[in-house]
């Protein structure tokens, strides 16, 4: 009986610690919203934050936030925003200085945190705060992918030198002859050399250039010689060996279907009118340091983009379709819905080259109490993010649905793709094949004509000076 007591007061002391602790339980509110991949929709109970059989990937954000306010010690209320997949307004502020979308909701306290990753910006700053950065993401152009036209094509032979240099190499192989011709006229002068005949010169330089020196070509001034010697050496000898093994990197490198390499060469193509920015929400940290940020890649594009106003599209899908359709150009980041949503198309690629990586946050309200401890929680679980992160992102799990293309441009691997070398990779070649064939064909009849024309004028002068000499 007093065993049985004991027990009872024990049971009940524990109960009353842990209604004790779950009375002292703070309460955060926390904005829900439906935004894959930050959190699917698609699991059974939402928001679900911690994977399990039925839902491997709840979304990443739900998983961190899940964690880190455990961590913290907070019981987490939910706030869901009644958003539709791909038209979820992040928050924007009005001209009259409210903000309405998710920040809205901790602007006007109804909530104190937002479940989803932000970008800092300045306007953000004044009103809110925000917590330890908790993963770093790449922003990343998406564009559609350029088609090859037949005049790319036909430039592949060329492409293992820039057309400067080939300006360059032209412009010293004359120079070259020129020095060889005046060379070897000086030569007859002094009467070292028969016959001065620059044409002779100039094919024996054409043959040398193409590694196939004449036993003709000599020179007899030591100066002829050194030129000769230095034209040998690097005109013909190095850069034919260079363009040889360029030639055949050039030939073997995947075509790039980029309509622009990195972030300059998009501003160019912005300036000029060419490509159009889109978005599907202008309050975008990247619109919004478009608008107020001192760093160089915004000034040059603020610039450019002063006669090409940013296109303004409904959703992330009918963002994605303009891109898909015309000369539009999306900025989006690894970790968005866009992203998730573009892997489903095929024929669009992706450009992050000089777009630094940006952190990723969670936003508080000004002030807010809970900042602290999330912030120490956010560093206690570094690891655990980390994983998540790179679970989602780095790791190739098929998050969402990916339809099957024909090819899948990763233009991210810069890896040469070993591949048999096809027809439009050589077609340049036996283009020029062609072309001199074709000319030295003109060239031939031309020759043939004025040849025999020459011999009737011959005849006929003949015929005149014969029926001078009769009469
Ligand atoms: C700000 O403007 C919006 C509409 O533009 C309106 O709904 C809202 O009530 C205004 N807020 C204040 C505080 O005036
Ligand atoms: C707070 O802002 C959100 C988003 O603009 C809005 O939906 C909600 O009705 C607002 N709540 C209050 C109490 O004003
Ligand atoms: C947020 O807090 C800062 C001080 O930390 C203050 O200067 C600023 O005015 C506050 N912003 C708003 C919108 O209340």
């Amino acid at each position: 009986m007093r065993l049985l007591t004991v027990a009872t007061l024990i049971l009940l002391l524990k109960d009353c610690r842990f209604q004790d602790v779950h009375l002292g339980k703070q309460k955060i509110r926390v904005v829900y919203a439906r935004n894959p991949p930050d959190a699917f929709a698609n699991c059974l109970r939402f928001p679900q934050l911690q994977p399990n059989l039925a839902c491997p990937f709840p979304g990443y954000t739900l998983e961190m936030m899940g964690q880190i306010a455990a961590y913290a010690g907070y019981d987490v209320e939910p706030v869901l925003s009644q958003n539709i997949v791909g038209s979820l307004d992040w928050g924007t502020r009005l001209s009259n200085d409210t903000w309405v979308g998710v920040l809205g909701m901790l602007a006007n306290d109804t909530a104190d945190v937002a479940c989803l990753m932000y970008q800092r910006t300045d306007l953000r700053d004044q009103y809110f705060d925000f917590s330890y950065p908790l993963t770093n993401v790449q922003p990343i152009y998406v564009v559609r992918e350029k088609t090859q036209d037949i005049g790319s094509i036909l430039w592949n032979a060329f492409k293992p030198y820039s057309t400067v240099t080939w300006f360059v190499i032209v412009g010293s192989f004359i120079t070259q002859v020129l020095v060889l011709i005046g060379i070897s006229r000086v030569e007859k002068d002094l009467g070292m050399r028969k016959r001065f005949r620059p044409f002779e010169v100039f094919w024996q330089c054409i043959q040398l250039q193409l590694d196939e020196h004449s036993e003709d070509m000599n020179f007899f001034t030591i100066a002829g010689n050194i030129v000769m010697f230095f034209c040998a050496l690097l005109q013909s000898g190095f850069l034919i060996k260079l363009y040889e093994g360029l030639l055949l990197s050039a030939l073997l490198a995947p075509p790039s279907t980029n309509p622009f390499k990195n972030a300059d060469g998009l501003i160019q193509l912005i300036g000029k009118g060419q490509y159009h920015l889109v978005t599907n929400y202008m309050g975008n940290w990247y619109f919004d340091d478009l608008v107020n940020s001192n760093d160089p890649h915004f000034v040059s594009l603020r610039a450019a983009t002063a006669n090409n106003p940013v296109v303004l599209a409904k959703s992330v899908s009918d963002a994605l379709d303009m891109v898909e359709s015309g000369p539009y150009v999306y900025p989006i980041q690894e970790d968005s819905l866009a992203m998730q949503m573009s892997k489903e198309r095929c024929n669009l690629v992706y450009v992050s080259d000089g777009l630094p990586q940006v952190g990723s946050y969670f936003v508080f309200q000004n002030k807010s109490r809970f900042l602290k401890s999330m912030n120490t929680a956010i560093i206690m679980n570094s690891d655990m993010i980390q994983h998540t992160f790179s679970k989602y992102f780095r790791e190739g799990y098929k998050i969402g649905n990916i339809p099957k293309c024909t090819q899948i441009v990763d233009t991210s691997n810069p890896e040469i793709v070993s591949k048999p070398l096809n027809m439009a990779s050589t077609v340049g070649i036996f283009t020029l094949g062609a072309i001199g064939i074709a000319i030295s064909t003109v060239v031939f009849f031309v020759e043939i004509y004025i040849f025999l024309h020459n011999r009737v004028l011959e005849s006929h002068r003949k015929t005149r000076a014969a029926m001078a000499k009769n009469l």
